[in-house]
């Protein structure tokens, strides 16, 4: 039972009988982003904790719900709040959101987050479109009895980050005034910050960017064959790049930031997810 189809189906009916209309795209809104579930109309709000085989957010400044509703005309599914595996979940356990995402009929799943910046070129409050990952620490989420019904046990990740989604994602950026580049995030499990000796061999493997989710979201999106955008908030130089010590308040306090323009851009692109044939 645990980890089969009828183990998500269980959350999905349970949503179901609260939301009976399907959403079109999920989003995952990543540390301190959350003011983007205030641009939800018409929302229901269904708290993690009742969502039977659903997991529970541990994070603090990490709200525990899905929010589903309409952005810029489109039935939007949010997620507000995600899961680690820093918080002890074990790899396996991280697929369930967009698991049941799938089964609720979801089509283009956007993922966010804060991460930072290894790109030296990058600054505080810039925005990355992830156009792959490394993810040399941990378990795959799809370790364990593959389930056949949401894809193959040996798939194809060389495009999980979809270009099409990347390339509207590019268009969509002219005039925000937000900063905007296309790079590698690698996965690093945390909670501690990495050393800046990690940092250093992260950039000569060639990644842009380091946080400590999104990975397993967007593993187990390609699994089953979803769409992905995947947007990265730069809330600060990662460590070692500058002569200071790497705080909490200003990953936090660059994320709130930028959350108000990053918000309009998140719409912006959902607006014109339409032009994208998927
Ligand atoms: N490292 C890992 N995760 C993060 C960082 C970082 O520098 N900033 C925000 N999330």
């Amino acid at each position: 039972m645990k980890y089969s189809l009828e183990y998500f189906q269980e959350s999905v009916d349970y949503i179901r009988k609260i939301v009976p209309w399907t959403p079109e795209v999920a989003i995952v809104l990543g540390s301190c982003l959350g003011p983007f579930a205030d641009a939800i109309e018409d929302s229901v709000v269904i708290d993690y904790a009742d969502i039977p085989n659903f997991l529970v957010s541990t994070v603090q400044g990490h709200a525990g719900k899905l929010i589903f509703g309409t952005v810029a005309g489109r039935r939007v599914v949010c997620m507000s709040g995600r899961f680690h595996s820093y918080e002890g979940y074990d790899f396996e356990q991280l697929v369930i959101p967009v698991r049941v995402f799938k089964l609720l009929g979801v089509k283009v799943v956007i993922l966010t987050n804060a991460a930072g910046a290894v790109n030296t070129s990058y600054r505080p409050g810039d925005v990355m479109l992830v156009s792959d990952h490394i993810k040399l620490n941990g378990a795959s989420p799809m370790r364990g009895p593959n389930v056949e019904e949401f894809g193959p046990r040996f798939f194809d990740v060389s495009r999980m980050y979809t270009p099409e989604l990347r390339q509207l994602a590019r268009e969509c950026g002219e005039g925000t005034g937000l900063t905007l580049h296309e790079g590698v995030y690698m996965f690093f499990p945390g909670p501690q910050y990495e050393t800046p000796a990690e940092i250093r061999a992260a950039r000569i493997l060639g990644a842009d960017a380091v946080g400590m989710s999104t990975v397993t979201e967007a593993l187990t999106a390609a699994h089953c064959g979803l769409p992905l955008l995947c947007l990265s908030v730069m809330t600060n130089m990662a460590a070692g790049v500058l002569d200071q010590p790497l705080t909490n308040e200003e990953v936090r306090d660059t994320a709130q930031s930028i959350a108000g323009p990053f918000s309009d851009y998140v719409k912006k692109i959902i607006a014109r997810l339409g032009e994208v044939a998927l």
